[in-house]
């Protein structure tokens, strides 16, 4: 299986990926941004990177028409965002419908968008954590393949709590590769994203622990 990773920074969860030494060709690394940190960490992993500016693009639909022109070029069985911070157009988001995933840092479906980490504090949840899910025109809003969750701790800042949910990113992110890889996750008629799993489930996880 051939991948792609889009970033647009950090790429820390890109970093994550490639170093998983998972059962897939990673075929490219692509950031809207020249000086995303992550390029640097892609090409020192040997896997090509490639920037397609969105600056140079007069329109959303344009820009997107590039990007799936590299994309392609690439041979991309797998799109993975990774921190890709751009809105996709429907026709893009259609064409690899099925095909391309992103991790977000919250417990879809709550905490959409951005912010993630203080609104988490504000509204007092006790659980938090990051979900890897199939891409669909509505904003995280498609099959969930996988979560992760992390107690609210009574002193957390967005920092603590994001740093928290992040080390649960590395691992979750490489996992569901990791599964599509396999051939272990099938997407049904109702939307949801099915898991074939030997592994029992993992014991509840209750905050506070009292
Ligand atoms: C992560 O928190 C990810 O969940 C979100 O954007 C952030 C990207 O961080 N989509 P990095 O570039 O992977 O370090």
């Amino acid at each position: 299986m051939r991948v792609v990773v889009l970033i647009s920074g950090r790429g820390s969860n890109m970093e994550a990926l490639l170093r998983a030494g998972l059962p897939v060709e990673f075929a490219a690394v692509i950031s809207n941004k020249a000086e995303a940190k992550g390029l640097a960490v892609a090409r020192e992993l040997g896997v090509e990177t490639a920037v397609v500016n969105h600056k140079d693009y007069p329109s959303r639909e344009a820009y997107d028409a590039k990007l799936a022109e590299v994309i392609d070029g690439y041979g991309a069985d797998l799109v993975c965002l990774a921190g890709f911070m751009r809105i996709l157009s429907d026709g893009f988001v259609n064409r690899y419908a099925g095909r391309m995933i992103n991790i977000h840092p919250s417990l879809l479906p709550a905490f959409t968008g951005l912010d993630t980490h203080a609104r988490a504090i504000a509204a007092g949840v006790k659980l938090h954590g990051c979900t890897v899910h199939y891409v669909t025109p509505e904003l995280d809003a498609g099959p969930i393949v996988v979560q992760a969750a992390v107690p609210v701790l009574e002193d957390d800042t967005p920092d603590s709590l994001g740093a928290r949910v992040l080390e649960q990113e590395h691992r979750i992110y490489p996992l569901a590769v990791r599964w599509i890889a396999e051939g272990r996750v099938e997407l049904s008629a109702d939307g949801r994203a099915r898991v074939r799993s030997n592994a029992p489930a993992a014991n509840a996880l209750i905050s506070p622990a009292g």
